[in-house]
This record gives structure tokens, C-alpha cells and sequence, in this order.
């Protein structure tokens, strides 16, 4: 099988797997269960001077049958001592001595930072994140996204950082920001070893609409909270390739937010990141989520000849470009497999209502054996001399494969946005 493990700017792990810092990776116990599963990391779940949370603190969004597919929350960083949790880290370290375990710290002043760096190294944490991007409640004392969102900010504590530690110093990002690769670069010029991203969205996710009141519910009020889960991984998946192409930037990858797969821990690794982060899926399913996600990502890498993570890391970067950059000239076009078709005919409702009026009905003709079609109605046909290849009759059709999208050939050459308005020029 392919070799899952990796060197995250200098942090073995066995394989890319590592618990995101959150209430998974609240205590030493939790950490033991998720090496016994087979993670190959942790993140300590965020070490401060202690808070105190509310209750409630959650809430969630479900879409189609899928529950939690957006989960929020306004809790905040650990309520344990310090005390505790650095003398739990150093048990945890001791008994897993092959694995990753990283010790997120949030803290306010210089002299504050040094000490906790010290505390966390004297007890053998292999690594320090700085948690610059929780969005709620540590934010309004200064700390957190209020960090995360200014880059200035960010790399004078990087270098406060750096004056003591002497593991490797993971900045933690928040993408509560216009564009994050100015927070990485500035962490990045402040001598930071690796980034991850991203930590939660600023949202409200529901309202009650009887009390009015949004959830959580707190005593009759709520508060923004951040946003993750699989709702949020395109957000995450496009900071972090905007963090890997980035020549300034050039830092391990630490990504996170939304992955509950193998296939979402592959298709961050393809745009860049070395290790994978999960923390609302293990709240959702446990650890055990991991023994799928290290089969399935070594059986990928098998059928793909790739022999490990680190060939795999970064193929996917150089193919996002920029929009103007895009052939204009390159054409697909709809197709419709008539032996899968069931004759919903929601193809042609979003195309005539909602894209390239593209979908004609027909007659059957003898076509449209799909199975449950009803027969004798009409079933739809691509025109193909109005169809742009948008796509949406392909999104909205409920049968797998049954529409494809097929490139076709124009005879033209590749015209980009640049040169399309310089022959504009020279013609007017
Ligand atoms: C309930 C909860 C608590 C969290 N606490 C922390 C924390 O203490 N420190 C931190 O850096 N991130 C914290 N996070 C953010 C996660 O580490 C992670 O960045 C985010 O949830 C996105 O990953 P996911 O989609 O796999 O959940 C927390 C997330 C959740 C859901
Ligand atoms: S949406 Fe798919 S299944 Fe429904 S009519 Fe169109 S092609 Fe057939
Ligand atoms: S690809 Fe777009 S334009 Fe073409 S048929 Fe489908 S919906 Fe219509």
C-alpha cells in the first residue's frame, strides 16, 4: 500500500489524519481513544487562561437527509487549567511517542506566549498551533480571528512566538478575511513554519420563528458563532489552493474544514495540504471515522499508482488559474443517455426557466427506456446549437450519469479574455 505517512515541517505522523483542535481533543483521555483508532495526530484543543462557555452552544443545518451538514458553535477555548492540560499533553506524549501532538495556545501578552510555548515544549508537544481565528468571544478580548483578520497584528505575535519556540510554530488562520493568503504571508514573514486553515465562519444558522430567537439559544439570546462541516469545505478547499499557488507563500499546509472522507482528505492534499484536520465529523461519527479514510485514501493512491501522500500533494494547484486566463474558445455540450432517463424532464424546466431555453421536448420516438418512465410522455432533447455547456442540466438531474457533459471540437484556437480584447481593439 502507499505511503500514508508524512513530515509536516518537521512533525511526523504516520498518517496525514490529525484531530483538529475543538472538543475532540479536549482532554487525554479523548487523545488516547483517537490513537487507538489510528490518527495519526492531535490538536489539543485550544490551551488559554480558562473561560467559562455557555449553555447552549450549538446548532446545525441539515440538507436533504444529511444532518449536521453545517454545524455552529459559540464555545470557546478550553475551560480546563493549564496546569491540566499541559500535564495531560506530556502523559499523552509519553504513551504515543510516534505519533503527532500539537498544542494549540491562545494567549494575549509577549511574556504570556513565551510561557506557554515553554510549558508546551517542556511537555513534549511535537508542535504549537496559534489559534488566530476562533470568531467569537475570544475575538471581542483581542485574541482569535481578531488576530486572524489583521495582518499587521499577526506578524508581531508570530515573531513573539518565534523569539522562544523551538518546535515547529503552525499559524492557524481565520477565513473571516477578504483574502487570506495576506494573513499567511504574514505569518510566513514572521518566520512561521506552517499554516493551517481554516478555522471557522462567522454565521447565524437558524432562527426560531415562533420566539424569534436564533439558535443556540442562550436564556433568550444567541451570538454569532463559526461555521464548519461539510458545508463548508469548497470555502476551505479554494483558501487553501489561493495559500499553496502562492509564491510568497510557499508553506506546509495544514487543511481543514469539512473533511469526512477520504475522497474530501484527497482532494485536499491534491491542492496542497500535507496534513488533514477533522473535528465536526469526528463530533458527528467518533473516531473511528479514520480507519475509512486511511483505507480509502491508500486504496486511492494504489489505483493511481501514486506510491504517497507527498506525489499526491499539489496536483490539483496549477489547474485553477486565473478567469481571464480560461479558453474562450473551449466548448462542451450536453448528452443525454436515453437508457437511464426516467422522464422527470427537470432537465428541461431548468434549462427553459433557468439557463439556455436549450431542452426541447419530443416525442419518445422508441427512445427513453429508462426505468418508471411513464409511457408516451414527452422526454427532452439537447439542441445543441444552443446549448453552452453550463452544466446545469447535469447538476439537477436526479440519475447518476445520465446527462454528461462532452467536450466538443470548435476548430478554433485557444482564445483567452486578454487576447480576445486585443483582436477587439485591432477590429474597431
Ligand atoms: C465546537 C467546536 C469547538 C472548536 N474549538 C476550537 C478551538 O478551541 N481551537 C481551534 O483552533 N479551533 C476550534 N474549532 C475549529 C476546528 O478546529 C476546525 O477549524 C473547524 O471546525 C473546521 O473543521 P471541521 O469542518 O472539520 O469541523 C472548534 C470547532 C468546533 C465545531
Ligand atoms: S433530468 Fe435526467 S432523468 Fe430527468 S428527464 Fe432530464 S435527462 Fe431524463
Ligand atoms: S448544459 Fe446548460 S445550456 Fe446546455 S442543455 Fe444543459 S442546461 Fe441547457
Amino acid at each position: 500500500m502507499a505511503d500514508l505517512s508524512i513530515d509536516f515541517a518537521g512533525i511526523r505522523s504516520p498518517n496525514p489524519f490529525w484531530i483538529a483542535s475543538g472538543p475532540p481533543s479536549n482532554t487525554a483521555y479523548q487523545a488516547h481513544r483517537a490513537f487507538e483508532a489510528g490518527w495519526g495526530g492531535v490538536v489539543w484543543k485550544t490551551i488559554g487562561e480558562p473561560i467559562v462557555n455557555v449553555s447552549s452552544r450549538y446548532s446545525g443545518i441539515d440538507i436533504g437527509g444529511t444532518r449536521m451538514a453545517g454545524f455552529n458553535n459559540i464555545e470557546l477555548i478550553s475551560d480546563r487549567s493549564p496546569q491540566t492540560n499541559f500535564r495531560e499533553i506530556a502523559e499523552t506524549k509519553k504513551l504515543w511517542p510516534d505519533r503527532a501532538l500539537i498544542a494549540s495556545l491562545m494567549v494575549e501578552t509577549r511574556e504570556d506566549w513565551h510561557d506557554f510555548i515553554k510549558r508546551s515544549e517542556d511537555a513534549g508537544a511535537d508542535g504549537i498551533e496559534l489559534n488566530f481565528g476562533c470568531p467569537h468571544g475570544m475575538c471581542e478580548r483581542g485574541m482569535g480571528s481578531a488576530v486572524g483578520q489583521n495582518p499587521g497584528v499577526i506578524e508581531t505575535i508570530v515573531g513573539w512566538v518565534m523569539e522562544a519556540a523551538r518546535k515547529p510554530v503552525i499559524a492557524k488562520l481565520t477565513p473571516n478575511i477578504t483574502d487570506i493568503t495576506t494573513a499567511a504571508r504574514a505569518a510566513k514573514r514572521a518566520g512561521a513554519d506552517a499554516i493551517s486553515l481554516i478555522n471557522t465562519i462567522n454565521s447565524i444558522t437558524q432562527v426560531n420563528l415562533d420566539t424569534w430567537v436564533p439558535e443556540p439559544f442562550v436564556g433568550g439570546f444567541s451570538s454569532h458563532g463559526g461555521y464548519c462541516g461539510p458545508a463548508v469545505k469548497p470555502i476551505a478547499l479554494q483558501m487553501v489552493q489561493a495559500c499553496a499557488d502562492d509564491p510568497e507563500i510557499q508553506l506546509p499546509i495544514s487543511g481543514i474544514g469539512g473533511i469526512a472522507s477520504w475522497r474530501d482528505a484527497a482532494e485536499f492534499i491534491a491542492l496542497g495540504s500535507t496534513s488533514l484536520q477533522v473535528c465536526t465529523a469526528v463530533m458527528h461519527y467518533g473516531f473511528r471515522i479514520v480507519e475509512d479514510l486511511i483505507d480509502g485514501l491508500g486504496n486511492y493512491l494504489d489505483s493511481k499508482s501514486i506510491c504517497s501522500v507527498d506525489s499526491l500533494r499539489g496536483r490539483a494547484v496549477s489547474r485553477i488559474k486565473e478567469w481571464k486566463y480560461l479558453d474562450l474558445n473551449y466548448k462542451r455540450i450536453a448528452r443525454i443517455n436515453y437508457d437511464r432517463c426516467i422522464g422527470c424532464n427537470l432537465c428541461h424546466i431548468a434549462c427553459e426557466d433557468g439557463a439556455h431555453q436549450a431542452i426541447r421536448l419530443i416525442a419518445p420516438n422508441g427512445l427513453g427506456l429508462g426505468p418508471g418512465r411513464v409511457p408516451g410522455k414527452p422526454i427532452p432533447e439537447i439542441v445543441e446549437e444552443s446549448c453552452v455547456g453550463c452544466n446545469l442540466c447535469a447538476l439537477v438531474c436526479p440519475v447518476q450519469g445520465c446527462i454528461s457533459m462532452l467536450s466538443v471540437e470548435t476548430g478554433r484556437n485557444t482564445l483567452s479574455w486578454d487576447d480576445y480584447q486585443e483582436k477587439s481593439r485591432g477590429a474597431s
